[in-house]
């Protein structure tokens, strides 16, 4: 039996067990996936215990995404650019591997969406917190052209130095609307929505508006998003997209059905609204 969880604090709301239970169940594959609250300051202890556990792979969320690092033992090229792990698998000779997944899991939601060629596309990113760096690290990857903006100017300098191999340009929140003309798409990375506020927005003329934040904390963004003509698109396929990643790498590959976990999750939420 391979025993699996998600640890975070707070971590009662995570999807991660619906998502991965829904594959496990379907595919009928001898394995368990548990939610375990973890409260910051306590992560390597709690890696410690659960290597006594036997557990053999972790998601990781808040705020535990860089705390991880101190425990593993081999890092992937994207995990050592973006500065944080998502998924942490035991190794056989002992110790952990640390992956990023969430980066793949956004080209992959956004693939889903028909963008395929990243090569020349002009993209408009929100924010630069811990929700950013994997978004730029991908996007910088795939070929895109970033604008990254945010409040706080210098935060969005400093990440793009740090998670990019190519230049991009930066810029503050406020000139969303000057650079907007010239953007294929935005990506919101802000966490303002939590805060039940929105990002003013000029026009969309039909592009894409796209929030990697879900249910309740999205609804006032995506909404003014809208109504300002932007086809709007959440976070939750990226989020599913992550934990597909992440499952591929715990079973040898396998690759999980998206759109089955996606409605268990949209339905989830529906029931929590
Ligand atoms: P996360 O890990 O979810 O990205 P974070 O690291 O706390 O969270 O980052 C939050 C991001 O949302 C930051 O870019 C923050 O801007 P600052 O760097 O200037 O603080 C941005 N943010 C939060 N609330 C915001 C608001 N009301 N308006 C605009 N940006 C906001």
């Amino acid at each position: 039996m391979k025993r699996l969880a998600v640890i975070g604090d707070p971590i009662g709301h995570s999807l991660s067990p619906l998502i991965h239970m829904t594959w496990i169940d379907t595919l009928g594959l001898d394995a368990s996936y548990e939610s375990i609250r973890v409260p910051a300051g306590e992560t390597e202890a709690a890696l410690d215990d659960f290597t006594h556990e036997g557990f053999t792979g972790l998601n990781v969320t808040l705020p535990h995404k860089q705390a991880v690092l101190a425990k593993a033992t081999r890092t992937s090229d994207a995990v050592k650019a973006i500065g944080a792990a998502n998924t942490l698998t035991r190794l056989s000779e002992g110790g952990w591997q640390a992956d990023n997944t969430d980066a793949p899991g956004l080209t992959a939601a956004l693939a889903r969406l028909g963008l395929t060629d990243w090569v020349g596309m002009k993209v408009l990113m929100l924010g630069a917190g811990g929700a950013a760096r994997a978004g730029l690290f991908a996007l910088d990857q795939a070929g895109a052209e970033i604008i990254l903006l945010n409040r706080t100017v210098e935060k969005a300098e400093h990440i793009l130095g740090e998670c990019c191999a190519r230049q991009h340009r930066s810029g503050p929140l406020d000139d969303l609307a000057v650079h907007s003309a010239e953007a294929d798409l935005i990506i919101n990375t802000t966490s303002a929505g939590h805060g039940g506020n929105h990002i003013p927005l000029p026009p969309g003329e039909g592009r894409l508006f796209y929030d990697m934040s879900y249910g309740a904390p999205a609804r006032p963004q995506l909404e003014h998003a809208a109504a300002q003509g932007w086809k709007t698109e959440d976070g939750l396929a990226m989020l599913v997209c992550q934990a597909a990643e992440s499952f591929s790498i715990w079973f040898d590959g396998e690759r999980p059905d998206i759109e089955v976990a996606l409605s268990a999750c949209r339905t989830s939420l529906e029931q929590d609204a």
